[in-house]
């Protein structure tokens, strides 16, 4: 039995672990202000919270319910937008969007309610800037975005810019319903037995499958492993990062020693989909999804990773992530096998690291052509580089040859442009939807000479490369 607390109400129910929790929400408990748009993650109206009990504590995370599997509401909290309602005025969320004329036609308001609730529970600084991030999944068609800007910035100007907001600050100040204090101790007391479907397609987040496939999860088995402890967890030791293949990319957001070690990190990552996606979207699934643009795979890639293979007899390998794929969607892994952790060095104070994307928005988009960069510098030499490339061929590709040339060479504008020619003749782009393959070639090139001018902006500037490319 699938057994969680939606709203305020315990539910056990005997239905498909691979049904949508949009359509359970929806149909088998007639909680209808949650909408649905796309089917696809992309416009935010099935938005819902999840409750999940860490340490004692719940941490509440933004999602997109139509790709997500029910079976993963599974001992948590789950709250649709009447789960937030007060008795006898509005929330501080559905004020804000009220008083400034935030909503017209009134199909997109509640997951925009929704998601500025989760804004106020989570454990992100209450700035603008993160509350922005905070709705960045929810698309409205009539009302304009600058009047739910101004909402958002009531919330934010309401939230007094806490770093952190306990459950009893934000009941006495009608963010959320009373029944929240109670959630934590239900959680630890509810019995939640092992769903034990050892069957079926493996699903983290759901968010690559339940697009292509949520009719299908929906009738058969499914093997459920984003709650399975053994894929979980970050690591940081004697320079070396292990990550579970479960973590999220807001695990990765939220870990503090990763984003000192990789500075730009949030930034890299706010280019990947949405809040409510990053909420969902494991390291894992991005992999094995394959897909030529993935952009944690572009990520890893360059990280010079290696990753962790177990199989059913509980054996593991280990495996060099550059040599993992090998063509469209083909990649060394068996039915019997799965991916349990991804292992990288760190950089240190003599090694670099950058990401860059093009798509045809900044945001909720994916990518034309993306990249990535470790590069080690000594005596302004480059001692070790990887360079990882997306969107210009079959695979996430690794660039062996521009990597292998870079290293031992000089770090100056002649060895990037030389490399630039490698990098050139490595790409195979075919022209598709995302843009023609001469585009794809300049926006390679573009991005490649992008990092050296993002890590090295005192001795680099596009006109050192443009003028000669
Ligand atoms: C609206 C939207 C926007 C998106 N934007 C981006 C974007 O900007 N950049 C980007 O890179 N991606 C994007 N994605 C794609 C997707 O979110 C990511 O690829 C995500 O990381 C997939 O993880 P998941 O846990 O949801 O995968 P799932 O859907 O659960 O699984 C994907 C595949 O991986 C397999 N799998 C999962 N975990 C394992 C494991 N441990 N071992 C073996 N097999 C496994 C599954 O069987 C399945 O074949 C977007 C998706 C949506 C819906
Ligand atoms: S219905 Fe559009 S994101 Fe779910
Ligand atoms: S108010 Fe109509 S879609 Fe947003």
């Amino acid at each position: 039995m699938i057994t969680f607390i939606l709203n305020n109400k315990t539910i056990k129910t005997p239905e498909h672990s691979g049904m949508t929790l949009l359509d359970f929400v929806r149909y088998q408990q007639r909680l209808t202000g949650t909408k649905i748009g796309c089917r696809e993650g992309d416009c935010g109206a099935c938005t819902l919270l999840v409750g999940t009990l860490v340490n004692d504590t719940i941490e509440y995370q933004s999602i997109t319910s139509c790709i997500s599997p029910l079976g993963n509401a599974h001992g948590k909290h789950i709250v649709t937008v009447e789960g937030t309602n007060l008795k006898d005025k509005l929330t501080a969320a559905q004020e804000a969007m009220k008083a400034n004329y935030a909503t017209q036609c009134g199909f997109c308001t509640p997951g925009f309610v929704v998601a500025l609730t989760g804004f106020a529970l989570s454990n992100s600084d209450k700035n603008y800037s993160n509350a922005i991030d905070a709705i960045s999944g929810n698309i409205c068609r009539c009302t304009g975005y600058k009047a739910i800007e101004k909402a958002a910035h009531q919330v934010v100007e309401k939230l007094e810019n806490k770093t952190e907001t306990t459950l009893d600050w934000l009941i006495k100040n009608a963010f959320i319903p009373e029944y929240f204090e109670s959630i934590p101790q239900r959680l630890k007391d509810m019995e939640v037995a092992d769903l034990n479907q050892p069957k079926g397609k493996y699903v983290s987040g759901g968010t690559d499958l339940y697009v292509q496939q949520a009719d299908h999860l929906a009738d058969n088995e499914v093997h459920l492993i984003a709650e399975k402890d053994y894929l979980k967890g970050i690591t940081i030791k004697n320079g070396m990062c292990t990550i579970g293949t479960n973590a999220t990319v807001s695990d990765l957001w939220n870990h503090k020693e990763l984003n000192t070690l990789l500075p730009n990190l949030r930034a890299h990552l706010k280019l990947v989909s949405s809040e409510q996606i990053r909420n969902m979207a494991s390291l894992g699934g991005n992999l094995v999804n394959a897909s030529p643009i993935g952009d944690m795979t572009i990520f890893f890639l360059a990280l010079n990773s290696t990753i962790t293979i177990l199989n059913s007899e509980e054996k593991e390998r280990t495996v060099a992530l550059k040599n993992f794929y090998q063509d469209y969607k083909k990649f060394d892994l068996k039915d019997n096998e799965l991916l349990k952790s991804i292992q990288f060095k760190l950089p240190t104070e003599h090694s670099f690291f950058n990401f860059e994307k093009v798509c045809k928005r900044t945001h909720l988009d994916i990518a034309s052509v993306n990249s990535a960069i470790h590069i080690s510098i000594e005596n302004d030499s480059i001692s070790e580089a990887h360079v990882s490339i997306g969107g210009v061929a079959a695979i996430p590709k690794y660039l062996h040859e521009t990597s292998a040339f870079l290293a031992g060479k000089p770090l100056t504008s002649e060895t990037i442009l030389e490399a630039n020619e490698i990098l050139q003749k490595e790409i195979t782009p075919i022209s598709d939807v995302r843009g023609t393959s001469d585009y794809k070639r300049l926006l390679g090139r573009q991005l490649f000479f992008a990092h050296f001018i993002a890590l090295f902006p005192k001795q680099f500037t596009l006109n050192d490369f443009i003028q000669h490319a």
